[in-house]
């Protein structure tokens, strides 16, 4: 018999972990990943370069207007072992990270067309079944029949110290504080947005990482995948 594929969505708040523990499931299972987060900054690296978007103004109309010129794609690099965001054949995915697109990126996905067309791109992609996606909306408004969810969440300190530690293990001079105050931003912007808010699906699993390992997460998943796969 072939064995069943299953959808999983890991939703929860910024800088819980999401990718890496959706990352570690993937490669357990043999899965598809798919960085839905990432979408959401190419599109809002796009809107930065086009000058559609700064500190105090935001073109709507432009950005709607600009969608279908944005082309986003997953490319495996090699010498990562790891997918790269691209943006219109551009390798975004150092630059898609900085603190320069979380800044902007909460704004840019409260906007209706935006967030119309990357779920329409994530639904194309997860046709294929045997997928992990991480994300805010994908228990909720991606995918409601997902087989498996989880809503992850941490306390904000040790967030943003995953955070400030993830990025000066990558050579970057970054402020503590400053990480802090935009995971707070952030996890305001989420919740409280008209369309597709952050919060948790009625089905979805509570994990709260504050004080696991990775390693001790994946053994909680993994249990929770087998019981999954071997229901009819
Ligand atoms: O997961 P992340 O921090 O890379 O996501 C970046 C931003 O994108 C986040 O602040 C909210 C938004 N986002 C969203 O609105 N819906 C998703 N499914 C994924 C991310």
């Amino acid at each position: 018999m072939m064995k069943k594929k299953l959808i999983i969505a890991i939703d929860g708040y910024s800088s819980c972990g999401k990718s890496t523990f959706a990352k570690a499931i993937a490669r357990e299972l043999n899965y598809i990943f798919i960085d839905s987060g990432a979408m959401y900054r190419a599109v809002t690296l796009y809107c930065m370069r086009q000058g559609f978007i700064g500190e105090n103004y935001l073109d709507h109309d432009s950005i709607a207007a600009g969608l279908p010129s944005i082309h986003i794609e997953f490319v495996y690099n090699p010498d990562r072992g790891e997918f790269d965001t691209y943006l219109n054949s551009e390798n975004v995915e150092e630059e898609i990270r900085g603190i320069e697109v979380s800044k902007y990126v909460s704004r840019i996905s409260t906007l209706a067309e935006v967030r119309t067309r990357m779920v329409e791109l994530q639904r194309q992609i997860g046709m294929f079944k045997g997928i992990v996606m991480d994300g805010r909306d994908i228990g909720t408004v991606v995918f409601p029949d997902a087989d498996l969810k989880i809503f992850m969440t941490a306390s904000v300190d040790i967030r943003a110290k995953r955070r400030y530690d993830e990025l000066t293990g990558k050579g970057l001079k970054v402020n503590f504080e400053e990480i802090k105050k935009n995971i707070i931003t952030r996890d305001i912007t989420d919740e409280n947005r008209d369309i597709s808010p952050l919060r948790k699906a009625d089905d979805a699993i509570v994990l709260d990482n504050t004080r696991m390992s990775v390693a001790a997460q994946m053994s909680w998943v993994m249990k929770i995948i087998e019981q999954k796969l071997n229901e009819n």
